[in-house]
C-alpha cells in the first residue's frame, strides 16, 4: 500500500481564500476590518519566522495586522500592560502572544489576562472549558487544522479509535476534545505510556504531536490507519545543504502502511495559520454581531 498524501498546503490556501472572501463581505457590510495583534517576546529564530508568516498572511487575507516585539528581558508588568491595551483596542479582534515566553514571565498568567473574546489561540481557561463541555468558541489552531484535514479525508469519524501522542495544552489535549466531539474513542498517549507501539497499533487515526523526529515507526501502525503528523523538527540533512524538516512519524515507513498521511512540510503546518485567520474572522464577526457566511462557519 502507498498512502494517500493529505495536501495541507492546498487545503490551507482554500481556507484562506474563504476567510478572505468573508472578511471582505464583513468590511463591505459593516465597515469593519478584522484585526489580529501578535506579540513576540525575545528573538527565538523559529518564533520570528512564524510571526513574520502570520503577519504576511493576515494582510493577504485583507485583515489588519498589529505586530508588537518586546525584548527578551522585558518585565512581566510591561507585557501585561500591552495585553490590557490590546484588550481595550476596538481595532484588535484577536490577540496572540507567541509561546514560549522567557522564564521570568508567568505564561499562564499572561494567557489568563487576554480577553477570552479575543483569545484566537483558544488557550484561555474559559475557552479551554467551553471546548471541554462541547460548546467550542475559539479552538486552538493546530488541532483545529488537524481536525479539518481529517474530516476532509473522512467526514464521519464516529466509532473510530484515535490515538493522540502528546498531552500539551497547545495540541494534544484540545485535539483529544475535538476527536471526542466527533464521537471517536480517544486514547491520549505520552512520554510515560507503557508499550507505546502496542497502543498506536490499535489506532484507526494517529495524531503524532511529540516533537521527536521520526519517533513513530511504520511497524507501529495498523494497516489502513490515517496518520496526522504535527511534528516540525529541524534535523541535519545528509547532504551539505544544511537542515531539513521532518515530522514525528517516520514518513517513508508510514507511507507503506497507512491509508493517508500528512507530509512534513506541507501537511498540518500551513493549516495552523489559516485557522488563526479563521478564528480572527470569527472574533471580528462576534464582536460586530455579524452572521458568518456558511463557508466559514
Ligand atoms: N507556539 C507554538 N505554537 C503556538 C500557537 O499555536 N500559539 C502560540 N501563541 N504560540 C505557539
Amino acid at each position: 500500500m502507498t498512502a494517500l498524501l493529505i495536501d495541507g498546503k492546498a487545503a490551507a490556501q482554500a481556507l484562506r481564500e474563504r476567510v478572505a472572501r468573508a472578511a471582505s463581505e464583513l468590511r463591505q457590510e459593516r465597515g469593519v476590518t478584522p484585526g489580529l495583534a501578535v506579540v513576540l517576546v525575545g528573538d527565538d529564530p523559529a518564533s520570528q519566522v512564524y510571526v513574520r508568516n502570520k503577519a504576511r498572511q493576515t494582510l493577504d487575507a485583507g485583515m489588519a495586522s498589529f505586530e508588537h516585539r518586546l525584548p527578551a528581558d522585558v518585565p512581566a508588568t510591561t507585557l501585561m500592560q500591552l495585553v490590557a491595551e490590546l484588550n481595550a483596542d476596538p481595532a484588535v479582534h484577536g490577540i496572540l502572544v507567541q509561546l514560549p515566553l522567557p522564564s521570568q514571565i508567568d505564561a499562564e498568567a499572561v494567557l489568563r489576562a487576554i480577553d477570552p473574546a479575543k483569545d484566537v489561540d483558544g488557550f484561555h481557561p474559559i475557552n479551554v472549558g467551553l471546548l471541554a463541555v462541547g460548546q467550542p468558541r475559539f479552538v486552538p489552531c493546530t488541532p483545529l487544522g488537524c481536525s479539518l484535514l481529517l474530516k476532509a479525508q473522512r467526514p464521519d469519524l464516529a466509532g473510530l479509535h484515535a490515538v493522540v501522542i502528546g498531552r500539551s495544552n497547545i495540541v494534544g489535549k484540545p485535539m483529544a476534545q475535538l476527536l471526542l466531539a466527533e464521537h471517536c474513542t480517544v486514547t491520549i498517549a505520552h512520554s510515560k505510556t507503557r508499550d507505546l507501539p502496542a497502543v498506536v497499533c490499535q489506532a484507526d487515526i494517529v495524531i503524532a504531536a511529540v516533537g521527536r523526529p521520526g519517533m513513530v515507526r511504520g511497524n507501529w501502525l495498523r494497516p489502513g490507519a490515517i496518520v496526522i503528523d504535527v511534528g516540525i523538527n529541524r534535523i541535519a540533512a545528509d547532504t551539505a545543504s544544511g537542515n531539513r524538516l521532518v515530522g514525528d512519524v517516520n514518513f517513508d515507513e508510514a507511507l507503506q502502511v497507512a491509508a493517508a498521511i500528512t507530509p512534513v512540510p506541507g501537511g498540518v503546518g500551513p493549516m495552523t495559520i489559516a485557522c488563526l485567520l479563521l478564528n480572527t474572522l470569527r472574533a471580528a464577526a462576534w464582536a460586530t454581531q455579524w452572521a458568518l457566511p456558511e463557508a466559514v462557519r
